[in-house]
């Protein structure tokens, strides 16, 4: 019986033949070089600039970087001033771009490549990926492009230029699949300027080998394109089948008090972790008012009496539908502390624009500013009979 008991997977065949190396890697470079857009993070070489931009791009749109990225780095200009920042300053600079577990991890990591090396990033993708937040991807991309090692990147973009180009099947997030796709990224980045030539696949990916209305007529690499040979560009690769979001409801304090709304932080954990709020407690879409009260009564605490029930917010997030229900409401005593968020603040509409806050919550305070409850000897708005659901865009 052999010595070695357990099964191995079995060692991927070299994916791409020297042949077919050479025909699709010097032209997807030379086109890079004529067509890459100039993008801010393409005209630095410091590692910690480029770590920000593609932690940004991650989920979010080229365009809608651009401007996060230049005024976080003029906020944080270097490792060691992110490290030493407090959490919720940046929070504070990532408001608006979403996904704030990427700036928590961001921040996370700064901190651990001051104690473990010095505030500077390792060079390879093999420690990069020791840190908090850096997965293959992220890990690949810094290393290449920062620092010149060949290590594969496959995100969207490149998973669909190569799926294409090598006639890949399976949907997106198959195991199989995926080993292909890092297996193909693997081999093809072996070569000059790898941290050029990943970005060569993913701006072709981006600009001309795009999800729909691909531009073939435009590619560099086309005739070495197994799926244009056999006209299957448009089915390569199936659509994702994505899981409807989940609804979520939240019941939100509406507290004022001279000038000032309660505002309370959420534990580091799960959705908008670590991120302000007006104090929130989940519900189910039918929880009568009341009910909801008492809920927030016991996260914050202390007794409450429903004033009146506000407005609600609609916000879609890529895996949440989430309703806010906006309560207003008063107290006997006013909480400074509650077990159920790690702080609690009055603040004034000034003061919390300093606090990090998602979208949705702005939008829901909002809102509740646009009700007037700070106005001055405004009385308590009508109870209200039904509820009307704003829906709004963006993230
Ligand atoms: N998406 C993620 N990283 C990118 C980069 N460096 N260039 C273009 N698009 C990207």
């Amino acid at each position: 019986m052999s010595p070695r008991k357990r099964t191995e997977p079995a060692a991927l065949p070299a994916p791409v033949s020297p042949e077919r190396h050479a025909a699709l890697h010097g032209p997807l470079l030379s086109w890079y070089d004529r067509n890459k857009r100039d993008l801010p993070w393409r005209r630095t070489r410091d590692p910690y600039a480029i770590w920000l931009s593609e932690v940004m791009l991650q989920q979010t749109q080229v365009a809608t970087v651009i401007p996060y990225w230049e005024r976080f780095l003029a906020r944080f200009p270097s490792v060691k001033a992110l490290a030493s920042a407090p959490l919720d300053d940046v929070l504070s600079g990532w408001k608006g771009l979403g996904y704030y577990s990427r700036a928590r991890n961001l921040h996370r990591a700064a901190r651990e490549v001051v104690e473990r090396f010095g505030g500077k990033l390792p060079a390879t993708a093999e420690e990069l990926l020791t840190l908090p937040g850096f997965g293959r991807y992220t890990s690949g991309a810094v290393a290449s492009i920062a620092f010149g090692e060949q290590a594969p990147i496959v995100d969207g973009n490149v998973a669909r230029v190569l799926s294409r180009l090598f006639e890949v099947e399976g949907v997106p997030g198959d195991r199989e699949r995926e080993a292909t796709l890092w297996a193909l990224a693997s081999a093809l980045v072996k070569g000059e300027r790898p941290g050029d030539f990943n970005q060569a696949l993913m701006e072709h990916g981006a600009t001309v080998c795009r999800p729909e209305s691909p531009l073939c007529l435009l590619c560099p690499v086309r005739d070495g394109c197994f799926a244009y040979r056999k006209g299957r560009v448009e089915e390569l690769p199936p659509a994702k089948v994505r899981a409807a979001p989940r609804k979520l409801f939240l019941a939100l304090a509406v507290w004022p008090h001279e000038g000032t709304l309660l505002f309370a932080r959420r534990a580091d954990k799960g959705l908008f972790g670590g991120l302000w709020e007006l104090p929130a407690v989940e519900v189910e879409e039918d929880t009568p008012e009341a009910e909801a009260t008492a809920r927030l009564a016991t996260a914050l605490g202390t007794a409450l009496t429903l004033e009146a029930t506000l407005d609600s917010v609609r916000r879609q997030l890529t895996h949440r539908d989430l309703t806010l229900r906006l309560l207003r409401v008063r107290g006997g005593s006013r909480p400074t502390r509650a077990s159920a968020f790690q702080e609690l603040r009055w603040c004034t509409p000034q003061e919390a624009e300093a606090l990090g806050m998602s979208t949705a919550m702005q939008r829901a305070l909002d809102a509740a500013l646009g009700h007037g409850v700070l106005e001055s000897g405004a009385p308590p708005a009508k109870k209200a009979a039904g509820r009307s659901a704003r829906k709004t865009a963006g993230r």
